[in-house]
This record gives C-alpha cells, structure tokens and sequence, in this order.
C-alpha cells in the first residue's frame, strides 16, 4: 500500500505548506511557530493528508484528500493566542456576502451546512405537522429530521437515468408540505439537474413551503451551462441556498457551513441555532483564509477530476459501468455483493461506502492518485476473492 514511509511530522507539515503554498509563505513566522507546535519526535507514516494512521485510505465520507488551504492554516495559527476571545463580530458573513453579491444578511453561517439543515427542519417541524418532499435516494439529512422531529415523507424515486424527478416532486407537494430538499448536485448519484429546468421548478413551487437547495459539491460542476441558485434567493422568499467548507475548502474537521436566503426567512431558523455563538474564532479564521485562496479550490476541483477520470477508466477495465459524476466522489454499480465488497476493503483498511439507497452501489470518494491506485489494487484482489 503506498505511503510517505519515513516523513515525520514537522517535515510532512512543512512539505505540504511549501508544496501548496509557494515559498513566499515560508518565510512568515506564524508558520513556523505552526510547525513547531504540531512537531512530535516519533516517526510518523503518513498516508493520506490529515490522517494519523499510515495504512488508511479513507475514501468514504467526501474529503478534500488535500487538506485545507495554506491560508486557513496560517490563518488558523495567527489566532492561536486569541482563543480566550469570543468571536462577536460579521467578518465570515461579511467575506460571504462579498464573494456571493448578496447583503450580510442574507447569510447564516453554521456548524457545517449540517447546521443549517438541522434549523431548517426545527423551523419547519417542531410543534408543526407537515411534510418534506424530497428524492430518493438523496442526501438524508433534512428527510432524517423531518422524521425525527415528527413531520411526514414523500420520498420521489429518481428518474431511470438517476436524476431527481421535478415533475414528480412538484405533484407530491400539497398544503401541508413545509420544505423541498433539492440536493444538486445529488448525493449519491453525483447528477447534476438543468439550471433551467431547476430554476422553472422553483418557482413553481407555492409559497408556503420552503425550497432547500443543498449546493455541497457545487464546486466540482464541470457543466459549463450549470449555474447556482443563489442568485435567485434576491427574488424569492421562500429559497434557501446551502454551501459548505467541507468539501471544495478541505474545512471538514472545523465544522463551517452557510445558508443563504432572505433575512425573514433566516430569521425563522436562527430562532433554533445558538446564535452567532455557534462559530468559534478558530472557524471563522480557517473560513476566511480558505475564501480568500480560491487558488487551492481549483487545485481541489482538478484533483478531484483527475481522480475520477482515473477511477472511470480502471472501473471500466475491470468490466464496471460508473456513474459520471459532478462531485467528488464515483458511484457504480458493484452487483450483490457489495456489502461484502466494502467490508472486506474496510478489513484493508480502504474505506468505501455503499451509496445509500442504492441497493448494489458502491461510492468511492476520490482521493490522491496513490490512494485511488491503492483502492483499485484492493478491489481488485477482493473481488478475485469473492
Ligand atoms: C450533500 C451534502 N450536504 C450536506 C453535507 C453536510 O456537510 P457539512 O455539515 O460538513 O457542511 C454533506 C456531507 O457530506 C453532503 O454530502
């Protein structure tokens, strides 16, 4: 199994901010206080970026296999002596506004898009009867807590070519109908629905029930014609747009995620949020420093690219038919065993995942080149062993 044998620690830190930063940050101080602080004298394997133990290929939960940007690091590091400071202050939302052409208060930051899911559904559910149309299969979160909380399903199976059936979503919503989960691109399947056709969907649907469009992976679209729904939560009040840092600016472990909609309609799911004290000083400099680098985004996005068109090709070789996908991540279909196929990489430790609801598919998250080579080379041995 590949690895980085013999890098320590201090030397792997230094190599990947030298790498991906350039040596104009080398010479910042902070950086090298940084390095110290995370120094350790044992010897350490490091296979893939951010993780501890050398045999792991973790390619199941949708990382940025780079790690976060220089930026957010050094950023990180610059604010190591102010922890003892709340952060009462609109910089992330301020930045965010910016970078989107929208107000500040159109947007509410989070722990995680996970956060803003979560306030949605408390907004839509708690003491309220109603229901959440979304499709299956799709990202769970928002249907989980609908449940959790009390409110009803209509889950609209896919179309044959594994899109989400607008047509079919539009007739299941009625009166009682509180919240549309869209997620786009989707996930597990990795489509992409036409910006049109979406934007035409949105619109239609009636102004009591709000229309969640979870745009987690809209970085790595490579549809030319796509563009975000963001845009259109000027016009419509009843449109919310999730982004996250976990995925494109490699922020999963620090938890920032956004909504943007119309402050009213923020309003509504603030009341169920700890407020602005649900950021941390730490996050909000690892936000900021990743928005600014827009650099390591695309150098994420050509990685994750590069990373499918290897998969696609060895998948195909071995007789496999994956979905192409606008993510970071492959879904194909592995057959029966594919319980079986994931438990037995896991004993490898090569960590996939069956894509949920999608009874016979794998999804594999795209990581470095070694690590997809080292799933490929540990499919393909289960798999003979099967
Ligand atoms: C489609 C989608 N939405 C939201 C999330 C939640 O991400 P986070 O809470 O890290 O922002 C994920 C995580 O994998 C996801 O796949």
């Amino acid at each position: 199994m590949p690895e980085h044998s013999g890098m320590d620690r201090r030397r792997f830190i230094r190599t990947s901010l030298i790498g991906s930063a350039g040596a104009s940050l080398l010479a910042a101080p902070i950086l090298e206080a940084a390095a110290q602080i995370v120094n350790t004298p044992q010897v350490q394997y490091i296979n893939g970026v951010g993780l501890d133990d050398p045999m792991l290929v973790q390619l199941s939960i949708n990382e940025n296999p780079l790690g976060a940007s220089p930026r957010a690091i050094e950023a990180v590091a610059g604010q190591m002596f102010s922890m003892n400071r709340y952060p009462f202050h609109m910089q992330l939302e301020e930045a965010l506004a910016e970078h989107h052409g929208v107000e500040s208060d159109m947007i509410f930051t989070g722990v995680g898009s996970s956060e803003i899911l979560l306030t949605l559904t408390l907004a839509a559910f708690y003491k309220q009867a109603g229901n959440t149309v979304t499709g299956i299969p799709s990202y769970p979160s928002v249907p989980r807590s609908t449940e959790k909380y009390g409110g009803k399903v209509k889950r609209v199976p896919l179309t044959k070519d594994w899109q989400l059936d607008l047509p079919e979503m539009l007739k299941a919503i009625d009166q009682n109908t509180r919240i549309v989960n869209v997620c786009n691109p989707n996930n597990p399947t990795g489509q992409l629905l036409d910006a049109d056709e979406l934007e035409a969907f949105i619109r239609a649907v009636p102004g009591h029930a709000i229309v969640c469009v979870d745009e987690a992976y809209i970085h790595f679209v490579d549809d030319p014609k796509y563009r975000s729904m963001i845009p259109l939560t000027k016009e419509l009040d009843n449109l919310l747009v999730t982004r996250t840092f976990s995925k494109a600016y490699g922020l999963g472990g620090v938890r920032v995620g956004y909504g943007i909609a119309q402050p009213e309609l923020l309003d509504r799911l603030t009341a169920y949020s700890v407020g602005s004290l649900n950021k941390n000083t730490l996050s909000i400099a690892a936000a900021l420093g990743a928005l600014e680098d827009q650099a390591h985004v695309r150098r994420s996005v050509k990685v994750a690219k590069e990373g499918k068109a290897y998969l696609y090709k060895e998948l195909l070789a071995m007789g496999y038919q994956p979905l192409r996908t606008q993510t970071i991540f492959v879904t194909v279909d592995v057959g029966s065993q594919a319980e079986s196929l994931v438990n037995r990489l896991a004993e490898r430790k090569v960590n996939v995942r069956q894509a949920f609801d999608m009874e016979g598919y794998m999804r594999i998250s795209v990581g470095l080149p070694h690590e997809n080579e080292a799933f490929i080379s540990a499919f393909k041995t289960v798999r003979s062993a099967l």
